[in-house]
């Protein structure tokens, strides 16, 4: 088995209803956040994680992510035409960033499923998954930081983040034990998806960004749907807990849920505020406002 990490798994063929009717057409990822689509964050971050490799699960609907990364001849033309040289160089570098590869879930049967369609593409390697909602604004990116923890333990990594009172409902969450010598490193022995605030085995929450050994796609395939009909990737990666070692890893950095409403705007505020061609303006417009 080839032990470093160098295919990055990306499931992008949900529906996202939660941003309805924006996504009627337009795929979620596609979206922007300021100007760049959110999934090109994700990508941005895996490149500079040391991936080589980007495999889309998509779906239905979804091509305008496919064009994205692709070489548009005319946006190309009319650009060098006008000597817009900037944005020829900005619309090239996008469409040569990395190799992709496109795989196609055919029914949304949960995001285990979703990762089990990138088997064949991603093969017997450990591999990352990112979930492009999920931006994370990071000095050291966040997957470079788990896939050091990878390199260092030698077991899955899954990024976590503490969330405190009822709020831990809407995530998976870890049960187990910070690790003695690193802080950020949770020893896991158990998760559970979605519990109830009362029955959350600790305040460890699962966010979208996996470093997994390939042993996670047999178990997938032997994963049952839940009450839902969908194929868990938690319940996958429960499986794996039994054979192999889990760690949950407390990222450096501060992550955005761009998939739901509140989370794309708080992202859009500290991203735009963050830019140097228009943050000192937005500051100030900002400022003024009067609520
Ligand atoms: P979400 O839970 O955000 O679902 O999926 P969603 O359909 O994208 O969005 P909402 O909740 O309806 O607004 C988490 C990630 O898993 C992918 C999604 O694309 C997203 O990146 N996913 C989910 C799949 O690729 N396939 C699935 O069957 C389910």
């Amino acid at each position: 088995m080839n032990k470093r990490v160098r295919k990055a798994v990306f499931p992008a063929a949900g529906q996202g209803t939660r941003f309805l009717p924006a996504t009627k057409v337009i795929p979620k990822e596609m979206l922007a956040l300021v100007d760049k689509p959110i999934i090109q964050y994700g990508v941005e971050e895996a490149i500079a994680s040391g991936i080589e490799h980007i495999i889309f699960v998509t779906g239905r609907g979804k091509s305008a992510m496919e064009d994205h990364f692709d070489i548009s001849y005319e946006l190309d033309a009319t650009l060098e035409k006008k000597g817009k040289t900037d944005l020829l160089e900005m619309s090239r570098r996008i469409s040569s960033m990395a190799r992709i590869s496109y795989v196609r879930q055919k029914e949304p049967l949960g995001l285990g499923h979703a990762v089990l369609c990138a088997q064949d593409l991603v093969g017997d390697e450990p591999f990352a998954v990112i979930l492009p909602d999920d931006v994370i604004d990071a000095e050291v990116p966040c997957l470079k930081q788990m896939i050091d923890v990878f390199n260092q333990r030698g077991g899955s990594v899954l990024a976590t983040q503490t969330v405190e009172g009822p709020a831990i409902s809407a995530y998976g969450v870890l049960a187990g034990s910070q690790d003695p010598v690193n802080p950020r490193i949770y020893n896991c022995t158990g998760m559970i998806e979605k519990p109830k605030f009362e029955q959350a085995p600790s305040n460890q929450a699962i966010i979208g960004r996996y470093v997994l050994t390939p042993r996670v796609f047999e178990l997938l395939e032997q994963t049952k749907p839940g009450a839902i009909g969908e194929i868990q990737l938690t319940d996958g990666i429960k499986s794996l807990l039994k054979e192999e070692k889990v760690f949950g890893y407390t990222f450096e950095g501060k992550r955005f849920d761009a998939g739901d409403k509140f989370g794309m705007l708080q992202a859009t505020v500290e991203f735009a505020l963050k830019r140097a061609d228009i943050g000192p303006k937005f500051r100030e417009y900002l400022t003024d406002l009067k609520f």
